[in-house]
């Protein structure tokens, strides 16, 4: 069948893409595939200024999943644009660049900044990252921040589709979705990490330097299920779902409640061939199920 998926009007040859932060700038991965066969590629979240983010231990291993402080390391957009943006194969296959920044104004800078490069298909505002001080999380968690981020950025961000990345570590995350549709999104995806920390008993020390961090991985594949579920059931604007998968079965479940399209990313971590392979595994198993139309299978749970 055809795996080809339309997101606000961008087109994709499947909807698998990586999730930002857990596939570098991409060009990491040009040993384990090519990176043409991908839906898109999410690069990692890019500040105005190069960031070194948190201090070591900043990784976790925790049972059916990790833990992550990484605090937004990243060489900045100027660098992005200059050193790796050029090397992607940007216009055979689209590139999302996820954005974080300390306040709404820096937010519409990047937005600005990136509106010119012919190289980028689509922003992902990330309002929802639960390892930084500034700018993380609490624009995610309010819904007037979230729709001024999400405003401005769309004022600055000429023809380009507008993402916005929402965290699970809300109360209602219907309410977030509904904010940030009617400030402008043109797509909603999630779920960021879930907050939480791990402790050895044995130093008595948390295992983060930064003590909390974000949890991925299958461990939260039933959240992130859950919420996707709630979200396309609460906005028109189309979604894409991540959270835990790391199967083909997978990315049809997050289909079925109403997800357009998908990212991966723990996933990678254990086999960083991982993406690649799941596209096969994708076409394999629509063929199996019996599925010939993604148009019609998404969305289409019985209750
Ligand atoms: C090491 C690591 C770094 C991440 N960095 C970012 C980031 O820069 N921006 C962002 O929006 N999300 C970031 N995330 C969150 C992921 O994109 C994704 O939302 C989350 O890991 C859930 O998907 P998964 O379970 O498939 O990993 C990061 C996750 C991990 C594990």
């Amino acid at each position: 069948m055809n795996l080809n998926v339309n997101i606000a009007g961008l087109e994709l040859k499947n909807p698998i893409m990586s999730a930002s932060g857990t596939f570098g700038y991409g060009l990491e991965f040009i040993p384990y595939g090519n990176l043409e066969d991908l839906g898109a590629i999410v690069v990692k979240g890019l500040s105005i200024k190069p960031r070194s983010g948190n201090p070591m231990p900043r990784i976790a291993e925790t049972p059916c999943g990790m833990l992550n402080a990484i605090g937004l390391q990243n060489i900045g957009v100027e660098r992005f644009i200059q050193d790796k943006l050029p090397l992607l194969p940007w216009d055979r296959t689209p590139v999302i660049v996820n954005l974080y920044a300390q306040s709404a104004g820096e937010f519409a800078q990047l937005a600005e900044i990136l509106s010119s490069e012919p190289g980028v298909a689509a922003l992902e505002v990330n309002i929802s990252c639960p390892n930084v001080k500034e700018g993380g999380v609490q624009f995610g968690q309010d819904p007037l921040a979230a729709a001024e981020v999400v405003r401005k950025v769309r004022a600055k961000a000429g023809k380009k589709i507008v993402i916005v990345k929402l965290s699970p570590n809300v109360t209602d995350i219907k309410v977030i979705a509904r904010a940030v549709e009617s400030a402008g999104a043109d797509c909603i995806s999630l779920i960021n990490t879930l907050s939480g920390m791990a402790v050895d008993v044995r130093t008595r020390k948390p295992c983060l330097a930064n003590v909390f961090g974000g949890l991925s991985g299958p461990a939260i594949k039933p959240v992130a299920l859950r919420m996707v579920y709630e979200v396309c059931s609460s906005v028109r604007i189309p979604v894409i779902g991540m959270g835990g998968i790391s199967s083909a079965l997978d990315v049809l479940e997050f289909m079925l409640v109403g997800a357009c399209a998908v990212q991966v990313g723990t996933a990678t971590f254990t086999r960083p061939d991982r993406l690649f392979s799941l596209v096969n595994e994708l076409r394999e198993l629509t063929r199996e199920l019996g599925i010939d139309s993604f148009e019609e299978f998404r969305g289409s749970l019985k209750k």
